[in-house]
């Protein structure tokens, strides 16, 4: 295969947050997205850089977008893909995460993607494996992809990323795709508000340069971009939520609040969604207003991007 594409080199040889990326580092990566985002439109997909590299999908969380477009995104880079089932593993029979890293890295894979519960879980494995590994999301720290395919999907709607509003809403607190959100339009000049009822109120609050608003009104006036979050429902365990009902009239983005924002804000939600909870049905599927649907399909181009660039 002759290449087409020069694959540039970034910063890091881990892809464990937007946090440590330079600005050069994510338009590298959303540069080269661009190329791949036309492939993917093509009858063949197939652009086998990857020949002959293994890559490892190691997801302890449940996982539909990014797990299958990791797994899309690397065959369609021509490698073996495995993806590792934790259910019929032998982490079942109480082997440490340690010990199943220092297993998967004596087989030699080229890159692994991890997605975990806990905070540091790939910069854990990363001191085992021995090869470039890519942070699918992990506990309430950071989902560096997520960010990147906002990021993309943002520019493709002809918007630069500096300057922005961007209002991000709701469970503030337990988001990972917030905190590289944040990290990303930081980088890039644009101002990021944090809209979340008390409850959801991030404990770290201190480290984000943002303006917070407690009423999704106020907090989305004006903004470009309106950043939904999924209630992390799996996280939380103390609090006392008001009913799905009461926290969709307070905090769910309905036509009605959206005109708060610009004419031209473009709504987006990682997935998955609850309906009628965090976004009123009708404007999730509605492809004036709501670029979810894109953000899943520029997931496949972002990701073979980072693949691209990481297993060199
Ligand atoms: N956005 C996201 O991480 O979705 P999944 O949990 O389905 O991968």
């Amino acid at each position: 295969m002759v290449n087409e594409i020069d694959i540039p080199k970034i910063s890091q040889s881990h892809l464990f947050g937007i946090k440590n990326l330079e600005i050069d580092d994510i338009k590298k990566i959303l540069d080269l997205a661009n190329f791949f985002k036309s492939k993917n439109k093509e009858k063949n997909k197939n652009y086998p850089l990857l020949k002959g590299r293994t890559i490892i999908n190691l997801f302890f969380e449940p996982s539909t977008r990014t797990l299958i477009s990791f797994e899309i995104a690397a065959k369609r880079l021509g490698a073996d893909v495995i993806n590792v089932n934790i259910e019929r593993s032998s982490l079942r029979k109480g082997e440490s995460l340690h010990d199943t890293a220092q297993t998967l890295g004596a087989m030699n894979p080229d890159l692994v993607v991890v997605r975990h519960g806990t905070n540091d879980a790939s910069k854990q494995i990363a001191q085992i494996v021995k090869c470039p590994v890519i942070n699918a999301g992990e506990g309430i720290n950071e989902h560096p992809t997520q960010a990147l395919l906002d990021a993309y999907t943002i520019i493709n709607h002809n918007k630069k990323l500096e300057d922005l509003i961007v209002a991000i809403c709701g469970d503030l607190e337990h988001s990972r795709v917030a905190r590289s959100n944040y990290y990303l339009l930081d980088k890039m000049k644009s101002k990021v508000r944090f809209v979340y009822p008390e409850y959801f109120k991030p404990k770290d609050l201190h480290k984000y340069n943002v303006e917070t608003f407690n009423n999704l009104k106020d907090g989305i006036a004006n903004a470009d971009i309106v950043m939904m979050l999924r209630i992390q429902n799996e996280r939380i365990s103390e609090l006392n939520l008001p009913s799905t009902q009461d926290y969709f009239n307070q905090f769910g983005l309905t036509y009605e609040k959206l005109k708060s924002a610009k004419s031209d804000a473009l709504v987006l939600h990682p997935g998955p969604i609850n309906r009628n909870v965090e976004i009123e049905d009708r404007l999730a599927d509605d492809i004036d207003k709501s670029v979810i649907n894109e953000q899943v399909e520029n997931g496949v181009a972002v990701r073979m991007s980072c693949l691209s660039i990481m297993v060199q």
